[in-house]
């Protein structure tokens, strides 16, 4: 508890906060009366959602009256979590959406690994393809641009955004979650990009196929440039990031980068050594024993299972969990903070400081130094770097 909780501060002294917009829900304006038969049946419709998704395998839809609900899981869902999930959707509608007749929320939960959506609506949807409103929910960081080659990542995205459009809506009747498209892709500018659309399974694949566009187009026309972002439709799901959310990964096969005419060195030992992690975490027990720990600074990450943050690792553990830990010569980090220079002290983390740097790649890093105290401190130290490998959340930056 201790361990994480110096992780906490470090954190918060090493990334700035961010402002992610939540915005998975919607209410549309109509609203009825707090006491009348509207709500009730809502909220009776509302009582029995959670456990008809599950008995009909992903995708349920009901009405009373005229209520009419739809819920969705992601496929490949856990039982509970996809309970947990709908449930919390039916919060948010409840409390946001209390008067109102019309409301969808593609809601999730990264530590859940789970997406779900519960719609609401005074007339049946089903069938009936629904693009309007949209909801977004977009990375607040920027894509470094002076490091990046934007054309050549644009073309890559678009690849990306075509093949994962073309699993969405492949016509298969397989499963009840039927449009459902999941890819992993390594890209020349980043090891790894996921992109993930869904719809739902009461449409034509050509209506999930125009939904999903549109996200796309939203995106592209808005927020070009971000890191990141989901845009959310009645009818559809977008998302794409740098980091696998929903456990949504697990067994997807990385689409490899095609060839590239020159690869900086810096950054083909990280795209190689990650091994589909993007977090690079560097221990360097050097000559002076300092360990100098790295963070990528420029991902916001997915909290991984709680058991697995809370696994604090002897020796052994350690050496044997960090085959993605990257090995980085003194050397280099001097070159890459300056000598840790004052003027790229950025902050004052539980064991030593931080400072800011640039690789030769010029991808930005953090690095902490620590300076040697006692053994305890160096496992201590080692434990935080394991930890930070596994703690991944999308407010944090690293
Ligand atoms: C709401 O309905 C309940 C039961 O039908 C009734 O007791 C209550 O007075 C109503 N409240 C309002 C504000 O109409
Ligand atoms: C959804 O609604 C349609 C039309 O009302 C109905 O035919 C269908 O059986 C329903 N599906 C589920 C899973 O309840
Ligand atoms: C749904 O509610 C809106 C606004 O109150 C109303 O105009 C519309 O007729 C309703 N639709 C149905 C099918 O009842
Ligand atoms: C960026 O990538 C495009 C497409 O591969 C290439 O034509 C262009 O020369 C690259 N620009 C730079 C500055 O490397
Ligand atoms: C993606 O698909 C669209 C429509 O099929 C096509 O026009 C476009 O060239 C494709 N883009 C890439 C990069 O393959
Ligand atoms: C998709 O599958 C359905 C039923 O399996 C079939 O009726 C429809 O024609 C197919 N559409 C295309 C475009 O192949
Ligand atoms: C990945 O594969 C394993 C074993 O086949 C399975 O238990 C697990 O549910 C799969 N995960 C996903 C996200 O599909």
């Amino acid at each position: 508890m201790k361990d994480i909780a110096t992780i906490f501060l470090s954190i918060s002294l090493l990334f700035q906060t961010l402002n992610g917009v939540k915005a998975g829900f919607l209410c549309v304006d109509d609203t009825f009366l707090a006491n009348s038969s509207y709500g009730q049946n809502r909220d009776s419709l509302f009582s029995s959602l959670a456990s008809q998704v599950i008995t009909n395998r992903g995708f349920y839809n009901a009405s009373l009256n005229s209520v009419h609900a739809v819920a969705l899981c992601r496929r490949g869902y856990e039982r509970q979590a996809c309970i947990n999930c709908v449930e919390k959707a039916i919060r948010v509608i409840k409390t946001s959406c209390s008067d109102r007749m019309k409301s969808f929320d593609w809601d999730n939960d990264d530590a859940d690994q789970v997406s779900c959506l519960v719609r609401t609506t005074n007339y049946s949807t089903f069938g009936k393809l629904g693009l309007g409103p949209a909801t977004r929910d977009i990375s607040p960081l920027d894509i470094d641009s002076s490091t990046k080659n934007m054309t050549l990542f644009r073309q890559e995205w678009e690849e990306t955004v075509n093949r994962t459009l073309e699993a969405a809506t492949v016509n298969t009747s397989v499963s009840v979650l039927k449009y459902y498209g999941v890819v992993n892709a390594e890209f020349v500018e980043f090891p790894n990009v996921y992109m993930m659309m869904q719809c739902t399974p009461d449409i034509t694949s050509g209506e999930c196929k125009r939904c999903l566009e549109e996200c796309v187009t939203y995106f592209r026309d808005m927020f070009w440039g971000k890191q990141g972002g989901t845009i959310c439709r009645p009818s559809c799901l977008f998302r794409w990031d740098l980091y696998a959310f929903y456990g949504a990964f697990a067994n997807i096969t990385r689409v490899p980068a095609p060839p590239r005419p020159f690869i900086p060195e810096a950054q083909a030992i990280s795209v190689t050594s990650l091994k589909g992690k993007n977090i690079a975490i560097v221990v360097v027990p050097s000559v002076l024993h300092l360990f100098v720990l790295l963070g990528l600074i420029r991902a916001y990450r997915q909290l991984k299972k709680s058991k697995d943050e809370t696994s604090v690792c002897a020796e052994e553990d350690c050496i044997s969990d960090s085959q993605f830990m990257l090995r980085f010569d003194l050397s280099m980090v001097l070159l890459a903070t300056g000598d840790f220079s004052p003027e790229n002290k950025i902050g004052q983390g539980g064991f030593g400081s931080v400072y800011k740097g640039i690789l030769p790649s010029g991808q930005e890093i953090a690095v902490k130094r620590l300076t040697r105290g006692s053994e305890q401190g160096e496992v201590e130290f080692r434990n935080e770097v394991l930890l930070l490998t596994r703690l991944q959340h999308r407010n944090l930056l690293m």
